[in-house]
């Protein structure tokens, strides 16, 4: 008999914690929500941003958890035990696993990316260049083929071995190391950028809401990036909740999981504009935010070398610890359903993610022509899983845990067997039949009549 009461799992509470918040935080708040907050006025985003977390993201993750949790299995194998077999729902379960594959492609670029600017800091090669030349740097990287795709495969491959690991060895352990260090690293960030002279502005620029700049597009692109940001809609949580211990209270442990996730994006806000305003850059320049303005922005600050250093360092430890929850989605699926062996599957799953990895790292050069509806490869890997895939995917998921399976046993997992007392249950179970789904099909359908 093993003395582990769950072999299978996380082996507490924290490291499930830090675990989930290393998958949750990631590009997704250091990359992504700058830039996206950047281009949809400030303020009124961050605010939309954090009703929709704290009303749907944290209902959708305690669902994903209850899914996970209550079948003991990867996101198609719960599927397949709670519905009892039904197939369409099993068809929910594979869909989880196309979009996983799909962000991990474009996920893993940018990922890459960090790997190349770690160096290019470190190094100090981007010291003292003058902001063209930066920017040149950045676009000749990105629209290389052999140095892109090199840093790509060797974040893939990192990856990789984190998850044939195991989820103890690998994933649980890497989480209570990472996460801390990636606090720290940040913490020391926000004390530089509120340091400089001229820094208020962009802390107005971020806290100050201006309703006038936000539009229905930007709505939509605030939920899809919640979405985005807390891991939910196609099945990460439901994997990770399968190993978080029975005694475990899934109600608090997805609150601290999404307010890490909040806080991080929040300070990296507090990292990025203050900084971007005093040296009077643009907020509002796209995905190059972090890669061009800010190199731009250490360049003007003192010890910005080191500085440089330090935050790429931030955003590579973020990326990793959600590239290893993105894998471990396609992994467990293989272990578990397919039966094969977790090394197979990590190896496997890894070279047919760079295979397709590969176009989206190339359509910033040489196939940055090859568009459909104005959009890159890139660009439209992003669009389809976060603003639709996501969303889709929760929708479906609260019809499924909501309408088509008993009440009894969703109150049971989330009060682990009747020992809690569950008292937000009601509260819970009305978002989730209701107020989730009813706000899913408002924003799916503006976000396509546009
Ligand atoms: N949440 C991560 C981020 O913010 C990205 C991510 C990791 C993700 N795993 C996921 C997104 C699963 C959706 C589903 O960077």
């Amino acid at each position: 008999m093993s003395t582990n009461p769950t072999p299978r799992g996380f082996t507490s509470n924290i490291g499930a914690i830090l675990a989930a918040a290393g998958g949750a935080v990631g590009l997704g708040n250091i990359w992504r929500f700058p830039y996206m907050l950047g281009q949809n006025g400030g303020g009124a985003f961050l605010l939309i941003y954090i009703l929709f977390v704290l009303l749907i993201g944290i209902p959708l993750m305690m669902t994903e958890f209850i899914i996970g949790r209550r079948s003991q299995r990867n996101v198609v194998g719960a599927y397949k035990a709670l519905s009892g077999g039904r197939k369409g729902w099993v068809v929910l379960g594979i869909f989880g696993i196309v979009a996983a594959f799909l962000i991990y492609a474009f996920y893993s670029v940018v990922a890459g990316w960090t790997l190349n600017y770690i160096v290019l800091s470190g190094s100090g090669r981007l010291a003292g260049l003058e902001p063209d030349a930066v920017a040149n740097v950045f676009a000749n990287f990105t629209q290389g083929s052999f140095l892109p795709l090199l840093c790509q495969l060797l974040f893939l491959a990192l990856t990789g071995i984190v998850i044939t690991m195991g989820v103890q060895k690998g994933i649980e352990k890497v989480g209570k190391i990472l996460m801390p260090i990636l606090f720290l690293l940040l913490i020391l960030m926000c004390v530089r950028s509120l340091t400089l002279s001229g820094s208020q502005e962009g802390m107005k620029f971020l806290f100050k809401p201006d309703f006038s700049k936000l539009t229905g597009q930007s709505v939509l692109s605030a939920l899809g990036q919640s979405f985005f940001s807390l891991s939910i809609g196609m099945g990460a949580m439901v994997t990770y909740g399968s190993y978080i211990r029975k005694e475990d209270r899934l109600f608090k442990t997805s609150i601290w999981i999404a307010l890490c996730d909040l806080l991080v994006a929040v300070l990296a806000g507090v990292v990025i504009f203050p900084a971007v305003f005093a040296f009077g850059m643009d907020p509002a320049s796209g995905p190059e935010l972090v890669y061009v303005v800010l190199p731009n922005v250490f360049n003007n600050m003192p010890a910005g070398t080191l500085f440089s250093l330090i935050f790429f360092l931030l955003l590579g430890i973020a990326a990793l610890t959600s590239t290893i929850s993105l894998l471990e989605i396609i992994v467990a699926f293989a272990v578990e359903e397919l039966h094969w062996k977790r090394t197979t599957a990590s190896l496997v799953s890894t070279l047919l993610v760079f295979v397709v990895g590969a176009f989206c790292t190339l359509s910033f050069g040489p196939l940055q022509n090859a568009k459909l509806f104005d959009r890159t490869i890139f660009d439209l890997f992003d669009l389809i899983t976060a603003s639709y895939l996501m969303p889709i995917g929760a929708l479906l998921m609260t019809i499924f845990l909501g309408w088509c399976y008993p009440k009894a046993e969703v109150k049971d997992e989330l009060s682990n067997n009747g020992t809690l007392k569950a008292r937000a249950f009601e509260l819970y179970y009305i978002i989730l039949r209701y107020i989730a789904p009813l706000a899913l099909v408002i924003i799916l359908i503006s976000g396509i009549i546009g």
